[in-house]
Protein backbone atom coordinates (compact mmCIF):
# COMPACT_ATOMS: atom_id res chain seq x y z
CA UNK A 1 0.00 0.00 0.00
CA UNK A 2 1.18 3.59 -0.63
CA UNK A 3 2.17 5.08 2.36
CA UNK A 4 3.04 8.97 1.77
CA UNK A 5 3.73 9.92 5.75
CA UNK A 6 6.80 11.78 6.48
CA UNK A 7 5.80 10.75 9.97
CA UNK A 8 6.24 6.59 10.13
CA UNK A 9 4.02 5.11 12.62
CA UNK A 10 2.99 1.76 13.41
CA UNK A 11 -0.99 1.21 13.65
CA UNK A 12 -1.74 0.04 17.24
CA UNK A 13 -4.25 -2.53 16.16
CA UNK A 14 -7.24 -2.77 14.20
CA UNK A 15 -10.06 -2.40 16.23
CA UNK A 16 -11.84 0.62 16.47
CA UNK A 17 -11.78 0.93 20.13
CA UNK A 18 -10.42 -1.77 22.48
CA UNK A 19 -8.96 -1.27 26.12
CA UNK A 20 -5.23 -1.79 26.50
CA UNK A 21 -3.81 -3.35 29.21
CA UNK A 22 -3.33 -0.56 31.33
CA UNK A 23 -7.02 0.14 31.28
CA UNK A 24 -6.67 3.00 29.02
CA UNK A 25 -9.50 2.88 25.96
CA UNK A 26 -7.65 3.50 22.79
CA UNK A 27 -10.05 4.65 19.97
CA UNK A 28 -8.50 4.37 16.31
CA UNK A 29 -12.14 4.62 14.39
CA UNK A 30 -12.59 7.71 12.60
CA UNK A 31 -16.72 7.85 13.98
CA UNK A 32 -15.87 6.21 17.44
CA UNK A 33 -13.01 9.39 18.03
CA UNK A 34 -15.73 12.05 16.85
CA UNK A 35 -18.37 10.29 19.11
CA UNK A 36 -15.54 10.55 22.15
CA UNK A 37 -14.61 14.08 21.12
CA UNK A 38 -18.37 15.50 20.51
CA UNK A 39 -19.25 14.31 23.75
CA UNK A 40 -20.25 16.53 26.91
CA UNK A 41 -19.79 13.52 29.53
CA UNK A 42 -16.07 14.16 29.21
CA UNK A 43 -13.69 15.98 30.48
CA UNK A 44 -10.53 17.11 28.96
CA UNK A 45 -7.15 13.99 30.18
CA UNK A 46 -4.23 15.02 27.78
CA UNK A 47 -2.06 17.69 26.62
CA UNK A 48 -0.38 18.53 29.98
CA UNK A 49 -3.22 18.53 32.27
CA UNK A 50 -0.86 17.40 35.43
CA UNK A 51 0.73 20.41 35.66
CA UNK A 52 -2.70 22.35 35.36
CA UNK A 53 -4.31 19.64 37.89
CA UNK A 54 -1.14 21.59 39.81
CA UNK A 55 -2.18 24.87 40.17
CA UNK A 56 -4.56 26.34 42.79
CA UNK A 57 -8.20 25.95 41.98
CA UNK A 58 -8.93 29.58 42.38
CA UNK A 59 -7.00 30.31 39.34
CA UNK A 60 -8.81 30.19 36.13
CA UNK A 61 -7.84 26.83 33.74
CA UNK A 62 -6.65 28.10 30.25
CA UNK A 63 -8.89 27.27 27.54
CA UNK A 64 -7.81 24.18 26.62
CA UNK A 65 -8.22 22.57 30.42
CA UNK A 66 -11.79 23.98 31.56
CA UNK A 67 -14.55 22.27 30.11
CA UNK A 68 -19.37 22.26 30.39
CA UNK A 69 -21.12 25.53 29.62
CA UNK A 70 -18.46 27.89 31.14
CA UNK A 71 -15.86 26.54 28.65
CA UNK A 72 -18.22 26.33 25.82
CA UNK A 73 -19.58 30.30 27.03
CA UNK A 74 -15.39 30.89 26.38
CA UNK A 75 -15.45 29.72 22.94
CA UNK A 76 -18.59 31.46 21.97
CA UNK A 77 -17.05 34.93 23.66
CA UNK A 78 -13.78 34.50 21.84
CA UNK A 79 -14.90 32.75 18.62
CA UNK A 80 -14.84 36.81 16.71
CA UNK A 81 -10.98 36.14 16.63
CA UNK A 82 -11.29 33.48 14.90
CA UNK A 83 -13.98 33.60 11.97
CA UNK A 84 -13.07 33.47 8.52
CA UNK A 85 -13.63 36.81 7.91
CA UNK A 86 -11.35 37.86 10.99
CA UNK A 87 -8.60 36.29 9.48
CA UNK A 88 -9.40 37.22 5.86
CA UNK A 89 -9.48 40.62 6.67
CA UNK A 90 -7.33 40.90 9.61
CA UNK A 91 -4.42 38.28 9.65
CA UNK A 92 -3.37 37.75 5.98
CA UNK A 93 -1.94 40.42 4.89
CA UNK A 94 0.40 40.51 8.55
CA UNK A 95 0.73 36.48 7.74
CA UNK A 96 1.83 38.06 3.50
CA UNK A 97 4.78 41.07 5.96
CA UNK A 98 5.69 38.21 8.49
CA UNK A 99 6.48 35.36 5.89
CA UNK A 100 8.28 38.24 3.75
CA UNK A 101 10.12 39.52 7.14
CA UNK A 102 11.27 35.50 7.64
CA UNK A 103 12.03 34.80 4.33
CA UNK A 104 14.64 37.78 3.99
CA UNK A 105 17.26 36.05 5.81
CA UNK A 106 17.29 32.98 3.53
CA UNK A 107 16.89 35.55 0.18
CA UNK A 108 20.02 37.29 1.82
CA UNK A 109 22.52 34.11 2.52
CA UNK A 110 20.73 31.62 0.23
CA UNK A 111 20.30 29.11 3.04
CA UNK A 112 18.44 28.51 6.43
CA UNK A 113 16.98 25.86 8.80
CA UNK A 114 13.27 25.44 8.22
CA UNK A 115 12.38 24.82 11.61
CA UNK A 116 13.82 28.27 12.95
CA UNK A 117 11.89 30.24 10.14
CA UNK A 118 8.85 28.08 10.47
CA UNK A 119 8.31 28.97 14.34
CA UNK A 120 9.22 32.47 13.44
CA UNK A 121 6.31 32.63 11.47
CA UNK A 122 4.19 30.97 13.51
CA UNK A 123 5.18 32.86 16.92
CA UNK A 124 4.65 36.26 14.97
CA UNK A 125 1.05 35.09 13.85
CA UNK A 126 -0.10 33.57 16.51
CA UNK A 127 1.18 36.55 19.14
CA UNK A 128 -0.77 39.24 16.81
CA UNK A 129 -3.68 37.09 17.38
CA UNK A 130 -2.98 37.21 21.20
CA UNK A 131 -1.75 40.30 21.14
CA UNK A 132 1.64 39.90 22.68
CA UNK A 133 2.89 42.64 21.17
CA UNK A 134 4.97 44.70 23.11
CA UNK A 135 7.80 41.64 23.97
CA UNK A 136 11.43 42.27 24.06
CA UNK A 137 13.64 41.27 21.80
CA UNK A 138 14.52 37.56 22.26
CA UNK A 139 11.35 36.09 22.19
CA UNK A 140 11.97 32.85 20.66
CA UNK A 141 15.25 31.83 22.52
CA UNK A 142 12.50 32.15 25.85
CA UNK A 143 9.80 30.03 24.01
CA UNK A 144 12.88 27.25 22.80
CA UNK A 145 13.83 27.16 26.60
CA UNK A 146 9.51 27.08 27.88
CA UNK A 147 9.68 24.28 25.44
CA UNK A 148 12.80 22.30 24.83
CA UNK A 149 13.85 19.62 22.55
CA UNK A 150 14.06 17.45 25.52
CA UNK A 151 12.28 17.60 29.36
CA UNK A 152 13.82 16.44 32.78
CA UNK A 153 11.04 15.84 35.38
CA UNK A 154 11.46 18.57 38.31
CA UNK A 155 11.52 17.92 41.89
CA UNK A 156 13.37 18.30 44.99
CA UNK A 157 14.98 15.22 45.38
CA UNK A 158 17.57 15.01 42.65
CA UNK A 159 20.45 17.65 41.30
CA UNK A 160 18.91 17.11 37.85
CA UNK A 161 15.14 17.69 39.45
CA UNK A 162 15.95 20.63 41.30
CA UNK A 163 17.89 22.19 37.85
CA UNK A 164 14.33 21.29 35.96
CA UNK A 165 12.19 22.41 38.67
CA UNK A 166 14.29 26.10 38.81
CA UNK A 167 14.93 26.13 34.82
CA UNK A 168 10.97 25.95 34.32
CA UNK A 169 10.52 28.44 36.88
CA UNK A 170 13.26 30.77 35.26
CA UNK A 171 11.00 30.49 31.91
CA UNK A 172 7.71 30.83 33.18
CA UNK A 173 9.01 34.18 34.82
CA UNK A 174 11.11 35.74 31.69
CA UNK A 175 7.95 34.82 29.61
CA UNK A 176 6.06 36.67 32.37
CA UNK A 177 8.55 39.96 32.65
CA UNK A 178 9.56 39.73 29.14
CA UNK A 179 6.36 39.25 26.91
CA UNK A 180 2.70 39.07 28.81
CA UNK A 181 3.54 42.53 31.36
CA UNK A 182 4.15 44.65 28.43
CA UNK A 183 1.49 43.44 26.45
CA UNK A 184 -1.10 43.27 29.44
CA UNK A 185 -0.38 46.91 31.00
CA UNK A 186 -1.20 49.33 28.31
CA UNK A 187 -4.29 47.52 27.36
CA UNK A 188 -5.39 47.62 31.21
CA UNK A 189 -5.81 51.48 30.57
CA UNK A 190 -6.74 50.99 26.96
CA UNK A 191 -8.30 48.03 25.65
CA UNK A 192 -7.56 46.44 21.82
CA UNK A 193 -9.79 44.37 19.77
CA UNK A 194 -7.41 41.15 21.03
CA UNK A 195 -7.65 38.72 23.18
CA UNK A 196 -5.72 40.31 26.35
CA UNK A 197 -7.69 42.76 25.99
CA UNK A 198 -11.19 40.06 26.19
CA UNK A 199 -9.07 38.63 28.99
CA UNK A 200 -8.63 41.47 31.09
CA UNK A 201 -12.26 42.29 31.04
CA UNK A 202 -13.43 39.24 32.12
CA UNK A 203 -11.56 39.92 35.19
CA UNK A 204 -8.22 37.34 34.41
CA UNK A 205 -5.66 38.34 37.15
CA UNK A 206 -1.63 38.44 35.35
CA UNK A 207 -0.88 34.86 36.23
CA UNK A 208 -4.40 33.72 34.32
CA UNK A 209 -2.98 35.81 31.43
CA UNK A 210 0.26 34.26 31.24
CA UNK A 211 -1.46 30.35 31.38
CA UNK A 212 -3.91 31.10 28.81
CA UNK A 213 -0.46 32.87 26.50
CA UNK A 214 1.09 29.72 27.27
CA UNK A 215 -1.46 27.34 26.06
CA UNK A 216 -1.59 29.09 22.82
CA UNK A 217 2.05 29.15 22.48
CA UNK A 218 1.99 25.18 22.53
CA UNK A 219 -0.86 24.63 21.02
CA UNK A 220 -0.91 27.67 18.31
CA UNK A 221 2.82 28.20 17.74
CA UNK A 222 4.68 24.99 18.54
CA UNK A 223 2.41 22.73 15.95
CA UNK A 224 2.50 24.95 13.26
CA UNK A 225 5.88 25.28 13.30
CA UNK A 226 5.95 21.03 12.83
CA UNK A 227 3.25 20.94 10.80
CA UNK A 228 4.97 23.94 7.78
CA UNK A 229 8.41 21.78 8.12
CA UNK A 230 6.26 18.50 7.29
CA UNK A 231 4.32 20.09 4.49
CA UNK A 232 7.32 21.61 3.18
CA UNK A 233 9.22 17.81 3.45
CA UNK A 234 6.23 16.66 1.34
CA UNK A 235 6.43 18.46 -1.51
CA UNK A 236 10.20 18.77 -1.85
CA UNK A 237 10.05 15.39 -2.31
CA UNK A 238 6.92 14.66 -4.51
CA UNK A 239 7.71 16.79 -7.80
CA UNK A 240 3.92 15.96 -9.03
CA UNK A 241 2.42 17.19 -6.08
CA UNK A 242 4.69 20.30 -5.83
CA UNK A 243 4.11 21.05 -8.89
CA UNK A 244 0.12 20.83 -8.34
CA UNK A 245 0.52 23.30 -5.44
CA UNK A 246 2.42 25.51 -7.03
CA UNK A 247 -0.28 25.83 -10.35
CA UNK A 248 -2.72 25.83 -7.99
CA UNK A 249 -5.31 28.20 -6.77
CA UNK A 250 -5.96 28.95 -3.02
CA UNK A 251 -8.20 26.73 -2.28
CA UNK A 252 -6.52 24.00 -4.16
CA UNK A 253 -3.63 24.72 -2.46
CA UNK A 254 -5.22 24.85 0.90
CA UNK A 255 -7.13 21.43 0.40
CA UNK A 256 -3.21 19.73 -0.01
CA UNK A 257 -2.27 21.33 3.13
CA UNK A 258 -5.41 19.59 4.61
CA UNK A 259 -4.59 16.02 3.09
CA UNK A 260 -1.06 16.38 4.15
CA UNK A 261 -2.04 17.47 7.44
CA UNK A 262 -4.55 14.52 7.47
CA UNK A 263 -1.97 12.41 6.82
CA UNK A 264 0.89 13.55 9.44
CA UNK A 265 -1.27 15.23 12.08
CA UNK A 266 1.08 17.32 14.37
CA UNK A 267 -0.97 16.19 17.07
CA UNK A 268 -1.52 12.40 16.88
CA UNK A 269 -3.17 12.08 20.98
CA UNK A 270 -5.76 13.15 22.64
CA UNK A 271 -7.43 12.64 25.67
CA UNK A 272 -10.50 12.45 27.66
CA UNK A 273 -12.17 11.45 30.75
CA UNK A 274 -15.78 10.12 30.85
CA UNK A 275 -17.72 11.57 33.75
CA UNK A 276 -20.54 9.50 32.68
CA UNK A 277 -21.08 6.35 30.49
CA UNK A 278 -20.61 7.03 27.16
CA UNK A 279 -21.98 4.80 24.07
CA UNK A 280 -20.47 4.69 20.73
CA UNK A 281 -21.39 3.40 17.08
CA UNK A 282 -20.86 -0.16 16.85
CA UNK A 283 -22.23 -0.53 20.53
CA UNK A 284 -19.50 0.14 22.48
CA UNK A 285 -20.27 1.51 26.24
CA UNK A 286 -17.21 3.54 28.33
CA UNK A 287 -18.22 3.37 31.61
CA UNK A 288 -18.01 6.63 33.42
CA UNK A 289 -14.58 7.58 35.21
CA UNK A 290 -12.16 6.16 32.08
CA UNK A 291 -9.34 7.60 30.35
CA UNK A 292 -9.87 7.62 26.29
CA UNK A 293 -7.27 7.96 23.97
CA UNK A 294 -7.86 8.77 20.40
CA UNK A 295 -5.24 7.93 17.91
CA UNK A 296 -5.71 10.51 15.44
CA UNK A 297 -3.19 9.31 13.11
CA UNK A 298 -5.31 6.01 12.75
CA UNK A 299 -8.50 7.35 12.47
CA UNK A 300 -7.53 9.60 9.78
CA UNK A 301 -6.09 6.65 7.96
CA UNK A 302 -9.76 4.74 8.24
CA UNK A 303 -11.08 3.47 5.21
CA UNK A 304 -14.73 3.48 6.10
CA UNK A 305 -13.95 7.41 6.78
CA UNK A 306 -11.39 8.41 3.96
CA UNK A 307 -11.67 5.87 1.57
CA UNK A 308 -9.56 3.54 -0.32
CA UNK A 309 -5.29 4.01 -0.11
CA UNK A 310 -6.09 5.70 3.14
CA UNK A 311 -2.17 6.46 3.30
CA UNK A 312 -2.06 8.14 -0.40
CA UNK A 313 -1.88 12.04 -0.75
CA UNK A 314 -4.99 12.52 -2.34
CA UNK A 315 -6.08 16.28 -1.81
CA UNK A 316 -10.10 16.72 -2.54
CA UNK A 317 -10.20 12.85 -1.68
CA UNK A 318 -14.30 12.36 -0.85
CA UNK A 319 -14.80 11.45 2.57
CA UNK A 320 -17.77 10.02 4.01
CA UNK A 321 -19.53 11.34 7.69
CA UNK A 322 -19.06 15.03 7.16
CA UNK A 323 -15.92 14.66 8.06
CA UNK A 324 -13.44 17.91 7.81
CA UNK A 325 -10.96 18.10 5.11
CA UNK A 326 -7.92 17.37 7.87
CA UNK A 327 -10.23 14.93 9.17
CA UNK A 328 -9.36 14.92 13.47
CA UNK A 329 -6.34 16.71 12.91
CA UNK A 330 -7.68 19.43 14.53
CA UNK A 331 -10.02 17.81 16.73
CA UNK A 332 -13.74 17.90 17.00
CA UNK A 333 -16.28 19.16 19.61
CA UNK A 334 -16.17 21.12 21.75
CA UNK A 335 -12.32 21.61 22.13
CA UNK A 336 -12.04 21.94 18.23
CA UNK A 337 -9.04 24.21 17.65
CA UNK A 338 -10.00 27.42 17.24
CA UNK A 339 -6.95 28.20 14.98
CA UNK A 340 -7.32 25.68 12.00
CA UNK A 341 -8.10 28.41 9.41
CA UNK A 342 -5.44 30.69 10.63
CA UNK A 343 -2.54 27.56 10.71
CA UNK A 344 -3.99 26.42 7.28
CA UNK A 345 -3.35 30.03 5.79
CA UNK A 346 -0.15 30.88 7.72
CA UNK A 347 1.11 27.65 5.97
CA UNK A 348 0.32 28.31 2.63
CA UNK A 349 1.64 32.34 2.60
CA UNK A 350 4.60 30.99 3.98
CA UNK A 351 5.05 28.05 1.77
CA UNK A 352 3.77 29.37 -1.66
CA UNK A 353 6.34 32.03 -1.31
CA UNK A 354 9.13 29.54 -0.31
CA UNK A 355 8.47 27.71 -3.38
CA UNK A 356 8.67 30.80 -5.28
CA UNK A 357 12.22 31.46 -4.64
CA UNK A 358 14.32 30.86 -7.66
CA UNK A 359 16.67 27.50 -7.23
CA UNK A 360 14.83 26.49 -3.56
CA UNK A 361 15.56 23.24 -3.15
CA UNK A 362 16.15 20.60 0.36
CA UNK A 363 20.24 20.75 1.26
CA UNK A 364 19.65 18.28 4.07
CA UNK A 365 17.92 15.37 5.41
CA UNK A 366 16.24 16.06 8.40
CA UNK A 367 15.56 14.34 11.60
CA UNK A 368 12.66 13.23 13.23
CA UNK A 369 12.12 13.63 16.87
CA UNK A 370 8.80 12.47 19.09
CA UNK A 371 7.07 13.54 21.36
CA UNK A 372 5.17 10.77 22.77
CA UNK A 373 3.11 12.27 25.22
CA UNK A 374 1.08 14.16 22.32
CA UNK A 375 1.72 11.88 19.36
CA UNK A 376 4.09 14.73 18.06
CA UNK A 377 6.62 14.99 15.78
CA UNK A 378 10.13 17.64 15.55
CA UNK A 379 11.99 17.80 12.33
CA UNK A 380 15.27 19.67 12.75
CA UNK A 381 18.40 20.07 10.53
CA UNK A 382 15.59 20.91 7.58
CA UNK A 383 17.88 22.47 5.66
CA UNK A 384 16.64 24.94 2.93
CA UNK A 385 18.78 26.94 0.21
CA UNK A 386 18.70 29.03 -2.86
CA UNK A 387 22.10 28.27 -4.03
C1 LIG B 1 -1.20 22.94 12.26
C2 LIG B 1 -1.40 23.62 13.36
C3 LIG B 1 -2.33 23.22 14.45
C4 LIG B 1 -2.77 21.97 14.82
C5 LIG B 1 -2.42 20.63 14.18
C6 LIG B 1 -3.66 22.15 15.95
C7 LIG B 1 -4.33 21.11 16.57
C8 LIG B 1 -5.19 21.27 17.64
C9 LIG B 1 -5.97 20.20 18.24
C10 LIG B 1 -5.95 18.75 17.81
C11 LIG B 1 -6.69 20.75 19.26
C12 LIG B 1 -7.72 20.02 20.14
C13 LIG B 1 -7.17 19.54 21.46
C14 LIG B 1 -8.11 18.63 22.20
O1 LIG B 1 -9.20 18.33 21.72
O2 LIG B 1 -7.76 18.18 23.31
C15 LIG B 1 -6.36 22.17 19.31
C16 LIG B 1 -6.86 23.06 20.24
C17 LIG B 1 -6.49 24.39 20.29
N1 LIG B 1 -5.75 25.09 19.36
FE1 LIG B 1 -4.89 24.33 17.71
N2 LIG B 1 -3.73 23.49 16.26
C18 LIG B 1 -2.95 24.19 15.35
C19 LIG B 1 -2.80 25.57 15.29
C20 LIG B 1 -3.36 26.48 16.15
C21 LIG B 1 -3.23 27.92 16.05
C22 LIG B 1 -2.49 28.66 14.93
C23 LIG B 1 -3.86 28.46 17.14
C24 LIG B 1 -4.04 29.90 17.55
C25 LIG B 1 -3.49 30.93 17.01
C26 LIG B 1 -4.39 27.35 17.91
C27 LIG B 1 -5.07 27.46 19.10
C28 LIG B 1 -5.67 26.41 19.76
C29 LIG B 1 -6.37 26.56 21.04
C30 LIG B 1 -6.52 27.85 21.85
C31 LIG B 1 -6.87 25.29 21.37
C32 LIG B 1 -7.69 24.92 22.61
C33 LIG B 1 -9.16 25.01 22.28
C34 LIG B 1 -10.05 24.47 23.39
O3 LIG B 1 -9.59 23.68 24.21
O4 LIG B 1 -11.23 24.84 23.41
N3 LIG B 1 -4.09 26.17 17.27
N4 LIG B 1 -5.47 22.46 18.30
Amino acid sequence: MDDARKIKRTATGTCPVSRAEDGIWQVRGYAEARAVLRAHDTVQAGLGIETVEKTPAKIRRPVLYRDGPEHREHRRQTARYFTPRRVDEHYRGLMADIAERHLAGLRAGGSAELSDLSFGMAIDVACAVIGLTESKPGIRRRLERFFPEKFGRPGFTSLSGLYWMGRQIQSWGSIYLSDVRPAVRPRRREPRDDLISHLIAEGCTDAEILGECLTFAAAGMVTTREFICVAAWQLFSDETLLKRYREAEEPERLAILHELLRLDPAVARLRRRTTAELELPGDVTIPAGEVVELLVDEANADERAVGAEPLSACPGRSLDGGAGPAVLAFGDGPHRCPGAGIAILETDVFLTRLFALPGIRRATAPRVGFKDAIGGYEIRGLTVTTG
